[in-house]
Formats: structure tokens, C-alpha cells, sequence
């Protein structure tokens, strides 16, 4: 038994926030911001919007592609650093907003890797029987963590949503997942307070995301470039083996480094970091919803999504469509 994606969904928020708009707040320029990062906009959700809002919309759009209902899910995953409420899960509130009543629902917690990993858990499920037909959603309201006096920070996040449908097939689907974790790196991306430590933990200005990018950025393209092989190895594939790069969206120079591991022309990757910025665990399944409407990924093409964040986090997905 294999699992496949059978339904893509996406959604941004409306209001955006150019780089322009960002000289007006810190200081940036639109030329660095493009040069560096690849980003020229990204999405913010509007006040009293939420996580749960912008999941709502990628997952009935997923279920609409599949040609599914809500009553035909069986596991709900959300993939949130941005949960709206420290309980219920997100994921509980989507249920309840898809008026879908008893199944298994729960969030994880991987940060920018989180779609990757909900993935590859969704996928377990699937393989054992455990589930016939999953709903796996990214998303986050990455902006609510923003410190906007941090020009290092945030000129590089944005909001929004993506989703998958996931079901029990006798054809290959996911062929393999890689999930991997490393604690030793918490220090150089991270939100330093947290529940545990006190509400007062997250209002002296320990809220925020915190970065150390020049440090995360070397290790994240040396981490991408092994993921890539050990992918490859464990399906005993070729380089040339792959038809589309589906990568997490935070840095155009990242994705190009990759491409170029995998002597992939930039013709075959998906990018949408320009449209968006870095939406953690919502950009894997936004790029991957984007191609597929598009009709740039076909039917049987062979998929390699990949993903690194704070923890740090990394993983990949490799899957026929
Ligand atoms: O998704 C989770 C994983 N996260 C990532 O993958 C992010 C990884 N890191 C990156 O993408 C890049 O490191 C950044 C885009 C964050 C930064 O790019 P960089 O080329 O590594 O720049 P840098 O941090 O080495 O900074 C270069 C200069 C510094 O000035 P000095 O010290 O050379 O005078 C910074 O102060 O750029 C300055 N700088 C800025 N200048 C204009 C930093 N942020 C800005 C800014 N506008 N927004």
C-alpha cells in the first residue's frame, strides 16, 4: 500500500507588504532584499485573521482538487509554529470549521521542516492502514512573531497556507521520506521565549524571531546537498532521475545551491520565494499547489521536495505524482 497525492491547495492572505514598503520601516532596500533573499513581496495576515483562517482555505481548496469531502478525511495534520491557541490544536479547529466530527487531528511542530515531516507522518499512516484519507496542512502566521525593528529578520517571513490530500493507493506515491533533527543548532534560529518559561518570557522581547542567518545559511545548503543524496541513494535513483525541485521557499541562493547538487537546470524548480517570502511550513505545499495548477507538474513526474529550519530541522519527500 502506498499513499498519493491526489489534491493541492494554497492560500495568501491579501494584504501585502512590498520591499518598498519595508524601507519605509526599517532600514532596507528593495535592491539588497532582491539580491540577497530573492524575496520582493510577501503576504500579511489581516488583524483577526488566523492560522486556522488561511489552513481553512488551502484545505477545502485540496479537498475541492481531490474531488473529496470533509467526511472523507481520516487524519487531519497541521504543520503551525503559529498555532493560534496554545490548545486546542489548530488542527482541532480546522476540523471543527470543516464540520468534521471524530477523526484523528493533531499539530506538529518542525518549524520551516514542518510540512515535510507532517508528511512523512501522513504517510506512515497511510502505509499501515491506519488512514485512507488524510488532510496535511502548512501554515502560519509567521508575521506575528516579526520583531519590525529587526531589519535581519523582517524583511524575510510572510504568511500563508498550503495543503495536501493524501489517500491509500496501490500505486506509488510517496516513495520514500527522510526526517532529520538536530538540537545542538536551537540557538541560532529561534523564538527564545516560550509558555513554559512565563507569558513574561514572550513579552520582554523574547517573542521574536531571532537569527543568526550567515550561520544558518552555510548550514542549511551543506545539510540540502547531503538530504539530496541520501534521497537518491535510499530509491537508488539518478541525479537526472528527477523532473521537479520542489524546495521550502526562504532564500533564492539556497534553492539555487541545491539545484546546482542535483545539476538541475532552475527550469525544473519550482520558486515562488519572490511572491511570498519564507512562509515556513507553508511553502513546500504553496510551491507544490502552484505547479501543479499551472500544469508545469504532470501526472507519473517524479517529485523531490526538501526542507530545513530552526531546530535545527531538515527532510525530504520523494514521490511520483
Ligand atoms: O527557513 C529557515 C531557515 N532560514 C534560512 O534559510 C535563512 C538563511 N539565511 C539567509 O537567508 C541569509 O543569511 C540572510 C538573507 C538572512 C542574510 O543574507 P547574508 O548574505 O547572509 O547577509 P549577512 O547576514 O552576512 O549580512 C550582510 C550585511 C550585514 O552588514 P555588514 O555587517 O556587512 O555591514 C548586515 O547588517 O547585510 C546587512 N543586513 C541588511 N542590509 C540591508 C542584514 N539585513 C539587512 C537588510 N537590509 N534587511
Amino acid at each position: 500500500m502506498y499513499s498519493r497525492i491526489t489534491g493541492t491547495g494554497g492560500y495568501l492572505p491579501d494584504k501585502v507588504l512590498t520591499n518598498a514598503d519595508l524601507e519605509k520601516i526599517v532600514d532596507t532596500t528593495d535592491q539588497w532584499i532582491r539580491e540577497r533573499t530573492g524575496i520582493s513581496k510577501r503576504h500579511v495576515a489581516a488583524e483577526g485573521q488566523f492560522t486556522v483562517d488561511l489552513a481553512e482555505h488551502a484545505a477545502r481548496r485540496a479537498l475541492e482538487a481531490a474531488g473529496r469531502d470533509a467526511q472523507d478525511v481520516d487524519l487531519i495534520i497541521v504543520a503551525t509554529t503559529t498555532p493560534d491557541r496554545v490548545f486546542p490544536s489548530t488542527a482541532c479547529l480546522l476540523q471543527k470549521r470543516l464540520d468534521r466530527h471524530g477523526c484523528a487531528a493533531f499539530d506538529i511542530q518542525a518549524v520551516c521542516t514542518g510540512f515535510v515531516y507532517a508528511l512523512g507522518i501522513a504517510d506512515k499512516f497511510v502505509r499501515t492502514g491506519a488512514a485512507r484519507c488524510a488532510l496535511v496542512v502548512g501554515a502560519e502566521t509567521l508575521t506575528r512573531l516579526l520583531d519590525w525593528n529587526d531589519r535581519s529578520t523582517c524583511v524575510l517571513f510572510g504568511d500563508g497556507a498550503g495543503a495536501v490530500v493524501l489517500e491509500a493507493s496501490e500505486e506509488p506515491g510517496i516513495l520514500s521520506t527522510h526526517l532529520h533533527a538536530d538540537g545542538a543548532y536551537e540557538h541560532l534560529l529561534t523564538v527564545p521565549g516560550g509558555v513554559s518559561q512565563g507569558y513574561d518570557s514572550l513579552t520582554d522581547g523574547h517573542g521574536y524571531v531571532t537569527m543568526k542567518g550567515n550561520e544558518v545559511f552555510k548550514v542549511a545548503v551543506n545539510t540540502l546537498g547531503r538530504i539530496v543524496d541520501e534521497t537518491l541513494e535510499a530509491n537508488k535513483l539518478e541525479k537526472s532521475d528527477i523532473d521537479w525541485l520542489i524546495p521550502h521557499q526562504a532564500n533564492i541562493r539556497i534553492i539555487q545551491a541545491t539545484a546546482r547538487k542535483l545539476g538541475m537546470s532552475m527550469d525544473h524548480v519550482v520558486v515562488t520565494v519572490d511572491e511570498h517570502g519564507n512562509t515556513s511550513s507553508a511553502s513546500v505545499p504553496m510551491a507544490l499547489d502552484v505547479a501543479v495548477r499551472d500544469g508545469r507538474i504532470k501526472p507519473g513526474e517524479m517529485l523531490l521536495m526538501e526542507a530545513f529550519g530552526g531546530g535545527f530541522t531538515w527532510g525530504s519527500v520523494l514521490l511520483k505524482f
